[in-house]
């Protein structure tokens, strides 16, 4: 196995040797480097993807821009979880086309989850013509080899995989924040939600061998990086199907062990597979923060049955109250569906009624969009979008009104905060995120990106605070903030 990886990883570096020539001779016309800009639709899968894809681009001599008018190549990584995502991608390809007529050696690439759907493909290829490149989520690791064809050819190159079971490892990777990484832990999905497109287009459910993904974590902690986010579909499914299965709780614990690691996160937990060893796991970690993404989906047990959740709304409610009981700082989190083929206003009240009981920190609502190919969108008695947009108001009504009562109860208390980045409206300010995924507006040099303050939580906005650093004893630090940058509880 490990040979076949780096015999795979010798090929694509062949491939980058090429696509260094080609970018020689850009350079030689054209007087400059070219740049390259990679825009990510979607998840944090694919965010994730998207740096490894920089990561070779710039490998293959690319400058990365975030700059589509600049860029000489153009990469779209997309989504295709609701229709709304492929919408702004059709939008969007209107645009690059105005792009490519001023600047015609403009590269034009698409990937990731939407181009796994023929329907797609085929609607590129008739009316998007000036696409250059077409590749999917399964062969993602092949775009060394996919870039260096598409630098020569004159027609639209397309090459989309039904599925794979390989995972190649130590691909060049360009990471958006050098403090903050995503580890995949695992790919695909095996739970065949009724409405869900994930498993067409991520296919099988595989996961990565624990030892790779501890010294994938090792070295980024060498390498500064203080928080990792675990990333996949079903995290609490992890390792089932290696050789030698381990649980998603064991590998927690062996992530926890690494040095340098100041927080883990992870996504995305299926309750039917939250186990109680986890919630040991993280009850005992100073390091696992303390938030849960938990997916309700709907609160009905009819819609819940329909969607092949896989447990009820009183299974849902005695999980919360245990994970609760055993954490009580933590932080939970849901995605919920309205508008599932065959919901009444009953379901909905059903849905309401666990925002109410659960008390969401906060809540991802979405109204159900069909998915070609899935089950739900075949089902007959589909709703009306004009009741699906009601029941999505009032759900939205209960979900902010429980967001801002918890939020509330952390009002005058010092937290660990990690800086993330300026404040995007006040230079003068930052923005830090707490172990339970609530933002923090308070003003700090810049220099302090990347680290763990203390900060006051002075004044509740809702769904953010603005605050003040203090020291651990609660005082006011920000006038001292020379000192501070090489204070040790900085860091
Ligand atoms: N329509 C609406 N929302 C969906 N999701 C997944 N598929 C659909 C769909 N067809 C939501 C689910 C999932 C989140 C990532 O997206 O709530 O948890
Ligand atoms: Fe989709 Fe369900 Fe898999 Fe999540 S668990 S990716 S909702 S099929």
């Amino acid at each position: 196995m490990a040979n076949e990886n780096e015999m795979e990883l010798a090929r694509q570096d062949e491939y980058l040797e090429k696509c260094r020539t080609h970018v020689a001779a850009f350079q030689a016309e054209y007087g400059r480097q070219p740049k390259a800009c990679v825009t990510t639709f979607g998840c944090q899968m694919n965010a994730r993807d998207s740096e490894k894809l920089s990561g070779i681009l710039a490998a293959a001599g690319y400058d990365l821009t975030d700059s589509e008018e600049e860029a000489d190549f153009v990469l779209y990584n997309t989504c295709t979880v609701r229709d709304n995502a492929n919408q702004r991608v059709y939008g969007r390809l209107g645009y690059l086309n105005s792009l490519k007529k001023k600047k015609p050696h403009l590269k034009i690439a698409l990937c990731g989850c939407m181009m796994q759907e023929q329907a797609v493909i085929d609607k590129i290829q008739k009316s998007y013509r000036f696409v250059d490149l077409i590749f999917g989520t399964h062969n993602l690791f092949q775009f060394a080899k996919l870039l260096s064809e598409t630098l020569v050819s004159e027609k639209m190159v397309v090459d989309v995989w039904e599925g794979t079971d390989k995972i190649l490892e130590n691909l060049p990777v360009k990471r958006k924040y050098y403090y903050k990484s995503g580890v995949n832990i695992m790919f695909g999905c095996n739970n065949f939600c009724s409405y869900c497109i994930v498993p067409y287009v991520r296919g099988r459910e595989r996961s990565r061998e624990p030892e790779e993904i501890i010294s994938e974590i090792e070295k980024l902690a060498e390498d500064g990086v203080v928080e990792v986010m675990l990333l996949g579909q079903n995290v609490n499914s992890y390792g089932k199907n290696l050789e030698h299965p381990i649980t998603f709780a064991e590998l927690l614990r062996r992530v926890d062990r690494v040095e340098g690691l100041r927080r883990i996160r992870f996504m995305t937990s299926h309750p039917k597979d939250l186990s109680d060893e986890l919630i040991e796991v993280m009850r005992q970690s100073t390091k696992i923060s303390r938030h849960l993404h938990l997916p309700l989906q709907s609160g009905s047990n009819r819609i819940l049955e329909a969607m092949n959740r896989r447990y009820t709304k009183e299974q849902y409610l005695a999980l919360v109250e245990k994970i609760r009981h055993a954490i009580p700082d933590i932080a939970i989190t849901t995605d919920i569906i309205v508008g599932f083929p065959g919901e009444t206003p009953e379901d909905v009240e059903e849905t309401i009624d666990v925002v109410r009981r659960v008390q969401f920190d906060n809540a991802f609502t979405f109204i159900y969009s069909p998915r070609t190919g899935t089950p739900a969108a075949a089902m007959e008695n589909q709703v009306p979008q004009e009741r699906a947009h009601e029941s999505f108001d009032r759900l939205l009504a209960a979900v902010q009104e429980t967001a801002r009562e918890r939020a509330a109860l952390l009002q005058g208390k010092v937290m660990e905060a990690l800086v993330e980045e300026m404040n995007e409206q006040d230079p003068a300010f930052v923005t830090g995120r707490l172990s339970n995924n609530m933002l923090v507006h308070f003003k700090a040099d810049r220099r302090l990106v990347g680290k763990f303050v203390m900060v006051a939580l002075d004044a509740c906005h809702g769904f953010y605070y603005t605050g003040r650093m203090v020291d651990q004893i609660g005082q006011s630090q920000h006038t001292r903030l020379g000192k501070m940058v090489d204070n040790q509880w900085l860091n």
